[in-house]
């Protein structure tokens, strides 16, 4: 009889136990061997990749103000320049190909004056990258090119002053003005009053009947580092505040061109700017060659990142294709290519080293890999082997310390690749909608083989639902939402776990003039004006993952968490030896709060207090742009209850750091 009872309690202890089990699933469980290592963390694991794309250069990261400095940009007409003529003054401006300033630069303006005086002046105005940014109290460094015809020596009135003219920001004047071509500088400061703005001009006038030539016509505003010739200084924090491991350069289709005359032409972007013609970009606009080779190499520099150098290969872009044969025909292409490698790291006592030297750097710099080419695997014709082994070969007669990457890799593993020659690494790019890259993020990487070449995911981002080369893409913002974020911070996590097999990553591309005609395709990582600058919601991921590296991958497991085609989470564990740091990197993508019990073991002792950095927004359509830079940004808090098995929530729609202290 007592029996009954028991069996009556156990029944009903068991049925409410399963009736909790049905409302309450079991916690999943992250488990971390700290102790057990996977993989070294490449110490330049994340970089950037940049080319002249969305005027990243031009109107971008390169501080030069003047749009169509050399008068190039357009055979028939001065783009960006209009007659100042103000009311009484009669003048006209055209394209000059006969005074030529010297052979690169063979195309000048010439103002002709009939009438003007003090009150009513004659000149020329550029309307700038989208127009010129007035800061208070700042100083412009103003230089030109100017001659005249006899009877004229000056002075031209220099101005930075409001659209409409009515306010002058800054003026000064030059004089003595010959019939030879001189060279002329002036500095510009604006008052400590000015309210920023980018509604304004740039103008060079003269207050007296005269004909007067122009070229190289440069206003430059502080550069990062002061450097003369340098990079916006906004910009370049943005890009520091990453801490990128290493810079790839110069593309991407901006290296191959649009047809091989048109492809980089490194030997043209040197030296002084007189001596730099500028090129026909593949992304529809003219490049100065300003950020030319010794450019991007100060700049990776400035930036304590490694280059990661991209040689032309013979293959230039789609649809023409254009295609240089493997063995004699493609030689010289390899000799130009030894050349462009010489003048990064040859000393001063080679010939293109020596050049280098001349151009003010004598040093060699830094440089471990060469990338040979650019999505050679768009070449069905086969000939990238050939092209590939050819330069693979010289390049390690010449440098065996140099790793040679090749840009066919495993994208589409269907297709077969063939490599006569192993590759030191394989660039592998990876534009894929949010969905692919969060149903990609938990194996993609399990099926490389392990002994084969390592991986550079040379060019990645997640766009939201519609593809990048799209038309439909133009209407939508510049830079990517919440919802890309998250999908690129989940293959970060991927990235990053998989550290034995990818050495390096960047996303692309990297910047965009967010005017209406600066680019030519989203989403991007960083949006600017000619004044303000901004990070995407990318951007904060990848800044949160970079600056809580560690330098090695441990091992994890996660059990319990119910995948249904996505897993609601992604993550990514790392430590950094030298302080004992544990970076637990966790990307809830859905909707519901995620909670997690996180099982730390390997390690002796853990602090209970500890760091979280989160960055989360309750809507995926969340983004910044120009007018709103911060909507969302990383917020770290002081966290408690650590140990060797502590349990924490993860908000929706949310890219976490957890910064663990052990010993
Ligand atoms: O990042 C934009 C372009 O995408 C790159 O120039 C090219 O390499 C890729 O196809």
């Amino acid at each position: 009889m007592k029996k009954y009872p028991f069996i009556i309690s156990l029944y009903l202890g068991v049925a409410g136990l399963m009736a909790l089990a049905q409302t309450t699933p079991p916690v999943p469980v992250l488990h971390i061997e700290a102790d057990q290592i996977i993989a070294p963390v490449s110490p330049v694991f994340s970089g950037m990749m940049t080319e002249e794309i969305n005027h990243a250069y031009d109107g971008g990261l390169y501080a030069e103000l003047i749009q169509n400095r050399v008068f190039k940009d357009d055979a028939t007409y001065p783009a960006h320049w209009s007659l100042v003529q103000e009311t009484g003054a009669v003048a006209s401006i055209a394209l000059d190909h006969t005074n030529t300033l010297n052979e690169q630069l063979a195309t000048s303006l010439r103002l002709d004056v009939a009438s003007a005086a003090e009150t009513n002046r004659a000149g020329i105005a550029n309307d700038g990258y989208w127009g010129i940014p007035v800061k208070p109290g700042t100083s412009y460094r103003v230089s030109f090119y100017a001659k005249a015809a006899a009877g004229f020596t000056g002075p031209v009135s220099v101005a930075i002053e409001s659209e409409d003219g009515t306010t002058v920001f800054a003026q000064a004047k030059v004089k003595q003005l010959t019939e030879n071509w001189q060279k002329y500088s002036v500095t510009l400061t604006t008052p400590g009053n000015v309210t920023p703005t980018t509604k304004a001009r740039f103008i060079l006038a003269i207050n007296s009947p005269g004909t007067v030539w122009f070229n190289l016509v440069s206003l430059f505003p502080p550069t990062w580092h002061t450097r003369p010739n340098g990079n916006r200084i906004d910009l370049m924090q943005k890009l520091d505040d990453m801490k990128p491991g290493f810079l790839r350069f110069p593309g991407g289709n901006y290296l191959e061109g649009s047809s091989i005359a048109t492809r980089f032409p490194w030997k043209e972007t040197l030296g002084d700017l007189t001596n730099r013609p500028g090129h026909s970009g593949c992304w529809g606009y003219r490049s100065s060659d300003g950020l030319g080779l010794l450019e991007f190499l100060e700049w990776a520099e400035d930036l304590k990142a490694q280059p990661v150098l991209a040689v032309y290969a013979g293959y230039s872009l789609p649809p023409k294709s254009e295609l240089v044969k493997s063995g004699a025909d493609l030689q010289p292409y390899v000799a130009d290519a030894l050349d462009e490698i010489e003048y990064v790291i040859g000393d001063a006592s080679t010939k293109w080293g020596a050049r280098r030297a001349a151009d003010g750097r004598p040093a060699p710099f830094q440089l471990n890999y060469v990338e040979i080419g650019n999505e050679d695997w768009f070449d069905e014709s086969g000939s990238y082997d050939g092209r590939f082994a050819q330069f693979y070969d010289a390049i390690k007669a010449k440098y065996p310390q140099l790793q040679c990457i090749s840009t066919v890799g495993n994208e589409q593993p269907e297709k077969k690749r063939v490599h006569s020659r192993k590759p030191d690494v394989l660039d592998e790019h990876y534009y894929r909608s949010a969905e692919d890259f969060e149903r990609e993020a938990p194996s993609r990487f399990d099926k490389y083989d392990r002994n084969g070449p390592k991986i550079f995911v040379g060019e990645w981002a997640a766009y939201e639902d519609i593809v990048p080369w799209s038309e439909k893409s133009r209407r939508l913002p510049p830079t990517p939402n919440l919802k890309a974020a998250l999908a690129d911070a989940a293959w970060m996590t991927a990235m990053e776990r998989n550290s034995d097999l990818i050495v390096m990553q960047c996303y692309a591309p990297m910047l965009v003039n967010v005017n209406p005609g600066g680019r030519q395709w989203r989403p991007n990582l960083v949006g600017y004006d000619a004044l303000n600058s901004f990070g995407s919601p990318s951007y904060y991921a990848m800044a949160m993952f970079n600056t809580n590296r560690g330098n090695l991958v441990v091992r994890t497991s996660l059990d319990g968490l119910a995948v249904d085609k996505i897993a609601p989470l992604d993550y990514s564990v790392t430590k950094d030896t030298a302080s004992g740091t544990i970076y637990i990197k966790l990307v809830n993508v859905t909707s519901t709060p995620q909670t997690l019990q996180i099982d730390l073991g390997g390690v002796k002792q853990i602090a209970p207090t500890g760091l979280s950095v989160e960055l989360k927004s309750a809507k995926l359509d969340d983004s910044n742009s120009i007018t709103e830079p911060v909507n969302f940004v990383p917020v770290a808090q002081n966290i408690d209850g650590l140990g060797h098995v502590f349990t924490r929530t993860f908000a929706p729609y949310s890219v976490n750091v957890l910064k663990i202290q052990t010993k």
